[in-house]
């Protein structure tokens, strides 16, 4: 990007594909982390007389306009993180977008609608999707891709666009993929590695690849209890992929035979039902040893012991990759799992990168300075992506740049 600046780029429109796909409650963000990690690529190109057609998608609408995932409430945001006005387009390459564009001067900020209300956006077709990227290309003479969350999708802004117009790399994207190379090249060892989240069939392809890499693996989250299965435990009604258990197991055995130290879970919190997350009513979990899980049990977050052991594993750790929450960190009850994997990180003297929307959300949410780790990403599946060794659409369209 300080290239495409260093040519000139006063009265030009340049396309800024960001991720600005924040969380929302209601019309609230709950998350401002990646509008801020958007700001310093718009405002350098705005302070540099461009005027800046930035554009995001929001959410997982259907390809038609849904008023719940409108970007109108981040446009406000953006608008008090530059300290300018933020023009809000009403459509996507319709007559709001290509008027207010057109009415832009030079230093201004358009944000285009959600690009996923039109269905070209997200489309399997390239024919589809490369007649939604000509329409985008209409309303700018330069891209600059930044949504490095949304590198993995192989969508018209990400992919298709950038072909259609002289292209260069933000700043964000730089950032994140420098700080992935060094988790992937020559990496500082001890290198530990922490999973957790939902479900386990995400992050098969990041385990697989960084067995090759990692000296020791954590496990958290909901999908640990696919991992105490393959160890021959009984994990009650807590949440498990039964179907993934032998694949599991058969990561199990080739981490031992690479020396690979795969970290588990040693004991849980765990209750009848999920917690309400709305009233945060008092949950009242109980401590439970993995080998002694009760039927009617569900396990929540990460036990006490598991908490210290996790630590113990960060403590002389040189490099540390964490993405995935422990444990249902949104309620109070089951948040210090979470939060003993975050001080861990602090604690070490590891260079340490956090992951994925949930986790920096997590790191937020529980009060932590997040400029204290080394890197906070703004990509989850991207991130992860990147670490399975893929080619990732997003990034593999500007490398030519
Ligand atoms: C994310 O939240 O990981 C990115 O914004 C991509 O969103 P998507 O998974 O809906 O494509």
């Amino acid at each position: 990007i300080d290239e495409l600046v260093g040519e000139g780029v006063a009265g030009k429109r340049v396309f800024v594909r960001a991720d600005l796909n924040v969380p929302l409650d209601g019309g609230t963000i709950t998350d401002d982390g990646r509008i801020r990690a958007a700001v310093p690529t718009i405002r350098k190109l705005s302070e540099a007389g461009a005027r800046v057609v930035a554009a995001s998608h929001l959410g997982r609408p259907k390809g038609a306009p849904d008023p719940q995932f409108s970007l109108a409430p981040v446009a406000k945001r953006l608008g008090e993180l530059l300290g300018t006005d933020v023009a809000f387009a009403a459509d996507t390459v319709g007559e709001s977008a290509r008027g207010t564009v057109e009415a832009g001067s030079d230093g201004s900020v358009t944000l285009l609608e959600n690009l996923r209300f039109n269905a070209g956006e997200t489309s399997k077709d390239d024919a589809e999707r490369g007649a939604f990227a000509d329409e985008l290309a209409a309303l700018a003479d330069l891209y600059v891709g930044d949504g490095f969350g949304a590198v993995h999708r192989k969508h018209a802004s990400v992919y298709d666009l950038p072909a259609r117009l002289p292209h260069a790399a933000g700043g964000l994207i730089a950032t994140e993929v420098g700080v992935l190379k060094k988790l992937t090249e020559d990496v500082r060892r001890p290198y530990a590695v922490v999973l957790g989240g939902a479900k386990v069939s995400d992050k098969l392809g990041v385990i697989d690849h960084l067995l090759e890499k990692a000296d020791r693996i954590l496990i958290g989250g909901g999908m640990a209890y696919t991992f105490l299965k393959a160890q021959g435990h009984e994990v009650g009604s807590s949440l498990l992929q039964e179907d993934q258990v032998p694949v599991v197991q058969g990561y199990l055995e080739r981490a031992e035979k690479l020396g690979v130290e795969f970290v588990l879970p040693v004991d849980v919190l765990a209750a009848e039902s999920f917690p309400d997350l709305k009233t945060k009513a008092p949950a009242a979990p109980r401590t439970v040893a993995v080998d002694a899980i009760p039927a009617e049990l569900m396990g929540l977050d990460v036990g006490p012991r598991t908490q210290e052991l996790y630590a113990a594993k960060l403590a002389d750790a040189a490099t540390v990759f964490w993405n995935g929450p422990m444990g249902v960190f949104e309620h109070p009850d089951y948040a210090e799992g979470t939060r003993a994997v975050a001080k861990g990180l602090l604690d070490s003297d590891a260079f340490t990168v956090v992951g994925g929307g949930d986790s920096a959300a997590a790191v937020r949410l529980l009060g932590f300075d997040e400029n204290a780790f080394g890197h906070i990403s703004t990509g989850g599946g991207a991130s992860l992506e990147y670490l399975e060794g893929k080619t990732l659409p997003g990034l593999a369209a500007l490398e030519d740049s």
